[in-house]
């Protein structure tokens, strides 16, 4: 076998049974499209649900904000995270609590913290002291959750550096929320995203229950603690099933936060991402050179697109074709616009068939997060990426 072929980084070649799959072969499009499955979504919140017990889940609109994710996701009984005014609009709109949406982003539009405080949202996160006052200038009395920042955890897409407060500034934060009149009720903090064992959450979870003991400790009576996301999508490695995974973390977190009466999970990745695949299609089949090993392959999604989250490599995606009787060797994977940024994995080439051709039709799975929410208006003149939900 060719040192390049990696069949659970892509191509794997055989189509897997599945509803979207049947859906995405008996259709034509004519531009790449996610098609999401509205049934695997409340799946999902189920086995997530059932494993976090009496946390409350706030799904992360931001991983993806499809309206018919989110009727799926009120009729369970969802709650919500939204990060600006208009994923608040979008839930309010579509039948949501404004007690039951919470406004996470610690870096907000002034104008949307007195939106979100006039339309009856409560809860708000802050790292900072400018943003605390912002919240008691627009948002008078509010509860806010403090994020921490948390160090890395080996999780595939880190989430550390741009959000958060040091440990040590959680206290004095705090104290400022009371001293400008809100009520500082907890804390928060974000893993990673796609954490891909439960066990990986014990180091992060033992920093902040270390926080959370200083805070109680320095006169703050804290009963809410926000777990964030993290919760990983099958991408070809093995991963814990969601029930299972969620109940391991709850095992945890139960223990290091006393006083915690309510808890709050905010899954997107782990929600959303195994209910969409992409229908896209193989443009171009080439080599530079006689020489080469890989082929190049471009496809009619890339970077800016829809597939963002290939920065890097770090998540890969698997890739099904019809070619599943011929061989594979291994390909650099691009995208279709004039931009040389536009390469989505050429450290780890991805296994392809051999007699991959133009025209050729290319599934990728599990691909419902992080797609359509990130991919540009109409970068090189091609459209946003296409959303069909069955
Ligand atoms: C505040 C917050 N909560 C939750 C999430 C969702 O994380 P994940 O997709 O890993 O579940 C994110 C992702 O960026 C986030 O910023």
């Amino acid at each position: 076998m060719n040192a390049y072929v990696n069949p659970l980084a892509g191509g794997d070649a055989v189509f897997a049974p599945s509803p979207i799959v049947d859906f995405i072969r008996s259709r034509d499009f004519d531009r790449p499209t996610l098609v999401l499955h509205r049934d695997t979504v409340a799946r999902q919140y189920r086995a997530l649900k059932s494993g976090l017990g009496r946390a409350d889940i706030h799904y992360a609109v931001k991983a993806n904000p499809a309206r018919e994710i989110i009727e799926v996701l009120v009729a369970e009984g969802s709650r919500f995270d939204a990060a600006s005014r208009g994923e608040i609009e979008l839930c309010l709109s579509l039948g949501a609590h404004p007690e039951h949406i919470s406004f996470g982003n610690t870096v907000k539009r002034a104008s949307d913290i007195a939106f979100a405080h006039q339309a009856g949202i409560t809860l708000f996160a802050a790292d900072s002291e400018m943003e605390l006052e912002k919240i008691a200038l627009h948002a008078p009395g509010a509860q806010v959750y403090i994020r921490l920042l948390v160090g890395a955890t080996g999780a595939d897409w880190p989430l550390s550096r741009k959000f958060g407060c040091a440990p040590e500034r959680a206290v004095g934060l705090m104290d400022h929320a009371v001293a400008l009149g809100l009520d500082p009720v907890g804390l928060s903090f974000h893993v990673g995203s796609q954490t891909r064992r439960a066990e990986m959450w014990r180091e992060t979870l033992d920093q902040v229950s270390a926080v959370w003991a200083g805070a109680c400790a320095a006169g703050h009576a804290l009963t809410l603690i926000n777990i964030g996301g993290g919760f990983p999508a099958f991408y070809g490695e093995e991963i814990e099933a969601p029930q299972v995974y969620a109940a391991q973390v709850m095992a945890m977190v139960e223990p290091r936060f006393p006083g915690a009466l309510r808890i709050m999970a905010e899954p997107g990745r782990g929600m959303v991402a195994e209910a969409g695949m992409i229908a896209a299609e193989v443009l171009l089949v080439s080599r530079k050179s006689d020489e080469d090993l890989c082929r190049w392959v471009y496809l009619d999604i890339g970077r800016f697109s829809g597939l963002a989250e290939t920065e890097g490599e770090a998540i890969r995606y698997q890739f099904l074709t019809e070619r599943a009787h011929e061989g594979t060797g291994p390909c650099i994977l691009a995208g279709p616009s004039c931009d040389s940024a536009d390469v989505l994995y050429e450290k780890r080439p991805v296994a392809l068939p051999v007699g991959l051709q133009a025209g050729d039709r290319i599934i990728i799975r599990n691909c419902g997060a992080y797609t359509s929410s990130y991919s540009s208006v109409g970068f090189n003149g091609f459209p946003p990426l296409d959303v069909v939900v069955i």
